[in-house]
């Protein structure tokens, strides 16, 4: 049976597979469940020190679905972090460590940019007992507006400001968890990494509106005739969160961890997470639509794509495939020296075709300028 524990740090799963912050962590009563189906872990939603300020509206998602059917593409939220009092939540954690030593809980904080907030924040928490803590710097709707979340994460010298506080604070593991709504993820990742981050999550949702009503021309979700855009997440965004975690797995120190997410449904989808350089690969939406039990059969097609290719351990595996992304240029090179391969086996003797004799000779033959006079 191969090992599909992962050492992130101090941060030891039992597997690999962990809820993203949002509705899926949002109380104890469902990181609870969460740990009872088996993930290894749970990041739970989003905390600040003052949960008043945080007001939420419904309705607050909004689906893409299939044009043939009912199926869920893709899914946008105008969800803001959590509105319960921190007070509610260091209790929580309390519990959750005390029920369940051995699953890792991580804290996903967020302030307002004051170094006194963020240290308080990361010192509550910490003393409530979590295992490490994950930055959201990502936030792409609502909270921008007070500049935070995705503000932030915009900004490269506040993602090292903070990533230091935090990480000058605490000395258990610091993932910051990265936009996508920038033009190259390397950049604030790089400066969360100056500030002290040992990880970096990525990606949060991506900027988004999911449709106007044709009859009430309304976009949506619509909130009292109005709207704005919110963050996309599910299958849909998987492809482009893939590249943002190459990208990452390409250009990150080895020392620093990864936690990939975006659009994971199924063992399938989170094995090539992994395969880009995730230890770990978190989700929220596929959770939301297919429930928390989704994680069996994660755990079990993790555990056969192992034993299929006979790794037995995930460092055998994670990020093998980035060593096959290359540029667009050796791609060229790389397929004229496959078509010169190519003609050469067609010279083994009993290849030889008497209907292709021209081509077969030509391709044979070397090239040289015709002699000029
Ligand atoms: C309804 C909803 C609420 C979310 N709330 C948070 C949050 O509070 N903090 C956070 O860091 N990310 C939040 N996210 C983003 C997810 O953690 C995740 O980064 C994103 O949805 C992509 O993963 P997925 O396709 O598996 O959902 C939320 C996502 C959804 C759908």
């Amino acid at each position: 049976m191969p090992d599909i524990s992962v050492q992130v740090g101090s941060m030891k799963f039992e597997n690999p597979f962990v809820i993203a912050s949002g509705p899926p962590g949002t109380n104890r009563q469902m990181i609870a469940k969460a740990f009872k189906e088996g993930w290894g872990g749970v990041v739970a939603k989003t905390v600040c020190l003052e949960a008043n300020k945080i007001n939420n509206v419904a309705p607050r998602y909004g689906k893409l679905k299939s044009r043939e059917g009912s199926e869920v593409i893709g899914f946008q939220n105008i969800e803001l972090i959590s509105d319960r009092p921190i007070e509610v939540w260091e209790k929580e954690f309390r519990q959750l460590k005390d029920e369940f030593p051995k699953k890792m809980l991580i804290a996903s904080i967020m302030e307002e940019y004051s170094e006194e907030r963020w240290k308080e924040l990361t010192q509550r928490c910490e003393a409530a007992g979590v295992d490490g803590f994950e930055l959201n710097l990502s936030c792409p709707h609502g909270l921008p507006e007070r500049g935070m979340g995705g503000a932030m994460g915009q900004n490269a010298e506040m993602v090292e400001n903070v990533s230091r506080w935090v990480s000058s604070t605490t000395k258990k593991p610091v993932w910051a968890k990265m936009t996508p709504n920038i033009t190259d993820i390397r950049v604030p990742a790089r400066c969360a990494v100056n500030g002290g981050a040992t990880g970096i999550s990525a990606i949060n949702t991506i900027l988004s509106v999911v449709g106007i009503n044709l009859k009430t021309l309304r976009p949506m979700p619509t909130v009292e005739g109005y709207s704005l855009p919110g963050g996309y997440s599910c299958q849909a965004v998987r492809p482009i969160a893939l590249r943002m975690v190459s990208e990452l797995g390409r250009s990150l120190p080895p020392h620093i961890t990864i936690s990939g997410m975006g659009g994971v449904e199924c063992a399938n989808d989170a094995i090539q997470f992994i395969l880009f350089g995730s230890h770990t690969v978190q989700v929220c939406t596929a959770a939301m639509l297919q429930g928390f039990g989704m994680v069996k059969e994660m755990i079990s097609g993790l555990e056969a794509f192992m034993e299929e290719h006979n790794f037995s351990t995930i460092e055998d595996f994670r990020g093998h495939s980035l060593q096959y992304l290359t540029t667009h240029s050796d791609l060229v090179t790389r397929q004229v020296q496959a078509k010169r391969d190519r003609a050469g086996q067609a010279a083994r003797d009993n290849e030889w075709d008497g209907d292709k004799i021209t081509h077969q000779s030509a391709a044979l033959t070397s090239e040289a300028d015709a002699p000029t006079k």
